[in-house]
């Protein structure tokens, strides 16, 4: 059985203060959780202050981005080593925004990834297509190629130890939720990729998050999808009473 993994993706949202305020809330709603991993990734700025706040909870702390060199002049970037400093468990990676804004491509998703993996942490690893993509019939060409591209030359070990989110971009802070049917079956299409690259046990291993407008309303039938384990949650997660309700949601599944 794969654990939901339900996931807080704050982005460039919330103060210092206000982090550190909604980050102890979020413990305390998830008090209570037994087997739904949490998990919080608020900006580097607020990310030591919330990683004392969840210490010790059942709250893990996640940060948005990494570089992939492990120090030394790139003007306002983070190395994986700082961020296991502070007690970070995850890295999201190769979100659509920053493929979109911030010119990440497959081979730096790569790079993140294995940097991620050498440092003990886990990625959180995102794809997903434009609408201009599913309409054109592209969806899995472009779905096959990030895929491929992310894990390129990782082990089956290694590979295990990572978390799929897949986000149409068309869904992203849109309030357009793709359909229970529409995840599944995209959904279900990702995993046929993992199992292609690494056979069936790790393919039934690896956890895939849905991301992208799920709120508590949705929650219920995404999560009761078959090859949906999980959510990668962005404005659901600024406040910790819908952050919960997802959270409730696949508690209940
Ligand atoms: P959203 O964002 O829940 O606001 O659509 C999800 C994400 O980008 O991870």
């Amino acid at each position: 059985m794969r654990q939901y993994i339900i996931a807080g993706n704050w982005k460039m949202n919330k103060t210092v203060s206000e982090s550190v305020t909604l980050a102890k809330q979020i413990v305390e709603a998830v008090k209570d959780v037994k087997n739904t991993e949490v998990v919080i990734a608020p900006t580097y700025l607020a990310a030591a202050k919330v990683a004392d706040v969840v210490k010790g909870t059942n709250v893990k702390l996640a940060v948005q981005d990494i570089h992939w060199k492990d120090q030394g002049a790139f003007t306002g970037k983070v190395s994986i080593d700082m961020v296991k400093e502070i007690g970070a468990e995850y890295v999201i990676i190769g979100h659509s925004e920053q493929r979109q804004y911030f010119h990440e491509t497959e081979e730096t998703v790569n790079l993140k990834v294995k940097k991620t993996l050498s440092a003990g942490l886990k990625p959180i690893i995102c794809i997903g297509e434009t609408l201009e993509e599913r309409n054109g019939g592209i969806l899995e060409n472009v779905l096959t190629t990030q895929i491929k591209g992310a894990y390129q030359d990782l082990s089956a070990d290694d590979a295990l130890k990572t978390v799929i989110a897949y986000e149409p971009v068309w869904a992203i802070g849109t309030g357009v939720v793709a359909t229970d049917e529409q995840a599944q079956d995209t959904q279900a299409f990702v995993r046929s990729v993992m199992k292609n690259i690494y056979g069936e046990s790790v393919s039934e291993a690896v956890r895939i998050q849905y991301g992208g407008s799920m709120k508590p309303d949705n929650a219920k039938g995404l999560l009761g999808q078959k090859d949906i384990d999980g959510g990668l949650i962005g404005g659901a997660a600024l406040k910790s009473d819908s952050f919960f309700a997802i959270i409730a949601a696949a508690e209940a599944q």
